[in-house]
């Protein structure tokens, strides 16, 4: 029987399978554990369930000595050091495939939303400033014969332009190892939507130089890590109008404190990290972490390794 510190209350039925053959240690709060709990809770542990909201760095793993697996419940992993896992043997697992279809379709509610200017309708209503059916009032973006450009050809990128073809988009794509240069993809595309993991080549892509690319009726959309963007930069292009609009569903920090210059620019649009927000992808992304743990700590190799 190992010991596995989960970092938050997780409401999965998975977790019982976990707790049958397992001592958990379930992190109280409602929100994640700050650095010195994180490390005080981690360092007895033989296992670790965590979450895109803990930082595990190399002095973390270092802190605990017994570690034997890291189960991310997540697909990205730039919150975890592989390497410095790596280092001691220390298996990483992550929840691949489930959340693909829910992120993509994230990115499309994202899109449409920005295109048809639907916050700034449903604002107006609430308002109670819907006063007629306006000739010219509220007009959008069609989809239908525009051109989409796809940053990063994962499974998350490929599902955005399955949706894309569709809604009747002309798709573009650029990624490290094929289609378009970034800069080209930009300049050509009406709608941009970002699907690269962070990496130290992706952090700040989306910068001046970049956003200097789009054309000023773009939209740019970003369901990926919210280092991807360069939000000062963004604020700059929203603000002057180098773009027309953009919708964050990941940002540089998380949470976005409600006073951050970001939120006073025109035309955004940001949601809390609710790309794998589903019921039942979920409950598969807490499956597979908990297979991961069961796996690794019965010295078989993970289902789902990084
Ligand atoms: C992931 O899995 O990486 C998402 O960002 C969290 O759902």
């Amino acid at each position: 029987m190992g010991r596995i510190f989960v970092t938050r209350e997780l409401p999965f039925e998975a977790l019982d399978r976990l707790r049958a053959e397992h001592e958990l240690d379930v992190w109280e709060g409602d929100l994640p554990p700050g650095p010195e709990a994180l490390r005080e809770r981690a360092a007895a542990a033989d296992a670790l369930l965590t979450l895109v909201t803990d930082p595990v760095d190399a002095d973390l793993i270092a802190a605990c000595p017994e570690l034997k697996a890291i189960a991310n419940m997540a697909v990205g992993t730039d919150n975890v050091d592989l390497e410095a896992a790596a280092e001691r043997g220390i298996p990483v697992g992550n929840t691949p495939d489930v959340l693909t279809d829910a992120t993509a379709d994230l990115a499309f509610a994202l899109l449409l939303a920005l295109a048809r200017r639907i916050p700034q309708g449903a604002a107006l209503v609430r308002d109670g400033g819907w006063r007629t059916w306006e000739p010219a009032g509220d007009l959008g973006a069609d989809l239908s014969g525009a051109t989409l450009g796809i940053v990063g050809r994962g499974r998350i990128g490929e599902a955005v332009a399955r949706r894309a073809e569709g809604f009747g988009l002309e798709v573009l794509h650029s990624s490290r190892s094929s289609g378009l240069p970034l800069g080209k993809l930009l300049e050509r595309s009406d709608f941009v939507s970002l699907h690269s993991p962070l990496t130290p080549e992706t952090r700040h892509m989306i910068n001046d130089e970049t956003l200097a690319r789009m054309q000023p009726t773009a939209l740019l959309v970003n369901t990926s890590r919210g280092g991807v963007v360069d939000q000062a930069a963004l604020r700059r292009a929203l603000v002057g109008g180098a773009i027309a609009g953009a919708a964050l569903d990941v940002t540089d920090p998380e949470p976005l404190p409600a006073d951050d210059p970001l939120l006073e620019a025109p035309n955004l649009l940001v949601v809390p990290h609710v790309g794998s927000a589903t019921v039942r992808t979920r409950e598969k992304m807490a499956a597979m972490a908990v297979e991961n743990l069961l796996a690794a700590l019965a010295g078989r190799r993970m289902p789902y390794p990084v």
